[in-house]
């Protein structure tokens, strides 16, 4: 139970001036009860929900400009074709690519990292060459590496990280050494809500000769992203952990890299000319994206990138930062709780397992007090592997969240917890 010296601690975490009601009045979602409870959502990693802006900017494009884009010369398709390249030069802006001919459309990251293991592993990665990944990737960024090297009869190499969850940069650098063809790595972790290094760490692994892939599903909502200052040769997000609907990512490649790479799939779109002896492909970032594209979800992105930025992205940082900084402190408080990853630089995750009590019926009962939380090993079960862990109780922030809301959590963790002792 919180007693009174938790409670003054309360008061002695600074709050950054925000005005989250303001924030709040604008997700429609978050005036739900959940059985009966007020809704507290701390799934924001698994997906966020969506502010009034990207459901209206969805509505209005089917209500005032939808047909096909890039097809026909009548005025709709014009205006969807605006609509969606209006959105491919805002995602342009937030990631700081040079050209939006190196932003290509996809339905998610785990898309775009599949799109770069077929198609830069087809142009580059041969028989004996290694990919290298870390122990704290996604499935999403080991799975489809792995399906490449048993395709290209290449190695799959793994960075292992400390029992923090930090990387272990020492043995990351001693791989490098292995001249890996491509470093593929979260910026940060799903599970555990480290974040890496990634402009040191792709710096590396350029010195090694390595072409670097970012995964930034968990980053691109929490923080500002410049793939100039990383320098990294890919990085890849998905729309909906970003106020965006589903379905809609993006992926960001070098230009340089992106011409040297074959088209992933056939079809309308990504070509020029076709006969049937010869296909000629269409240029950058077409040529990757064939088939009619999600034109509405690309509508919903730019309407998500504007109300971030109608924030700030630092604002947005500042206030998940002090969330979780006030969650782990909570945590601390509690000698039966214990936190999963606690490295010095994280975000928007608090991962943790109650001694003693299955993290699924945590879960559960929390969902009876009405919050939204993840439990089990998500998506990331080497991550689980390296703590002997079936899985986690995961609360994850989105900018939606409230200091009250984060006390109110352990509040009812404790009461939970009293149930089992
Ligand atoms: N990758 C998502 C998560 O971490 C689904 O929950």
């Amino acid at each position: 139970m919180m007693t009174e010296a938790v409670k003054q601690q309360t008061e002695d975490v600074e709050v950054p001036a925000f005005d989250v009601d303001s924030v709040r009045a604008q997700f429609p979602i978050l005036t739900e009860t959940v059985k009966n409870k007020p809704l507290v959502y701390l799934d924001s990693a698994a997906s966020s929900q969506k502010p009034v802006a990207v459901i209206d900017a969805i509505a209005d494009y089917y209500r005032h400009s939808h047909a096909n884009v890039h097809r026909g010369v009548h005025t709709l398709s014009e205006r969807a074709t605006d609509a969606y390249e209006g959105a491919r030069q805002r995602v342009c802006e937030f990631v700081n690519a040079a050209s939006t001919s190196e932003i290509v459309f996809v339905r998610g990251a785990s898309e775009a990292i599949n799109l770069v293991a077929n198609s830069f592993g087809a142009a580059f990665v041969k028989a004996g060459d290694c990919v290298l990944v870390t122990e704290m990737e996604h499935h999403s960024n080991i799975v489809p590496w792995q399906m490449l090297c048993q395709c290209n009869n290449a190695r799959l190499l793994v960075a292992p990280m400390l029992n923090n969850g930090e990387l272990d940069l020492d043995a990351y650098r001693n791989l490098l050494q292995s001249s890996p063809k491509i470093v593929a790595m979260t910026h940060v972790s799903n599970a555990l809500g480290t974040v890496n290094p990634v402009r040191q760490l792709t710096e590396w692994a350029h010195d090694a000769g390595a072409y670097v892939l970012i995964d930034g599903a968990q980053a691109a909502p929490h923080m500002p992203i410049d793939v100039r200052v990383i320098d990294c040769d890919f990085y890849v997000f998905s729309g909906h952990k970003c106020y965006a609907p589903t379905g809609i990512g993006a992926l960001y490649g070098r230009e340089t890299l992106l011409e040297q790479m074959p088209p992933w799939q056939g079809g309308g779109e990504m070509i020029r000319e076709v006969t049937f002896e010869h296909t000629e492909y269409n240029v950058l970032p077409f040529k990757f994206e064939a088939g009619t594209p999600n034109i509405s979800g690309a509508v919903g992105l730019h309407a998500a990138i504007d109300f971030m930025y109608d924030i700030g992205l630092d604002s947005i940082n500042e206030h998940e930062r002090a969330l979780l900084e006030l969650a782990s402190l909570r945590a601390a408080e509690r000698p039966w709780l214990r936190v999963i990853g606690t490295a010095g630089d994280k975000a928007g995750v608090l991962s943790f397992v109650v001694d003693g009590v299955h993290s699924n019926d945590i879960g559960m009962m929390l969902d009876a007090d009405g919050f939204a939380v993840r439990t089990g090993h998500h998506c990331a079960m080497p991550v689980m592997q390296h703590y002997q862990l079936p899985g986690t109780i995961r609360a994850s922030l989105g900018v939606y969240n409230t200091h009250q809301e984060i006390d109110n959590l352990f509040s009812s963790l404790d009461r939970i917890r009293d149930l089992f002792v």
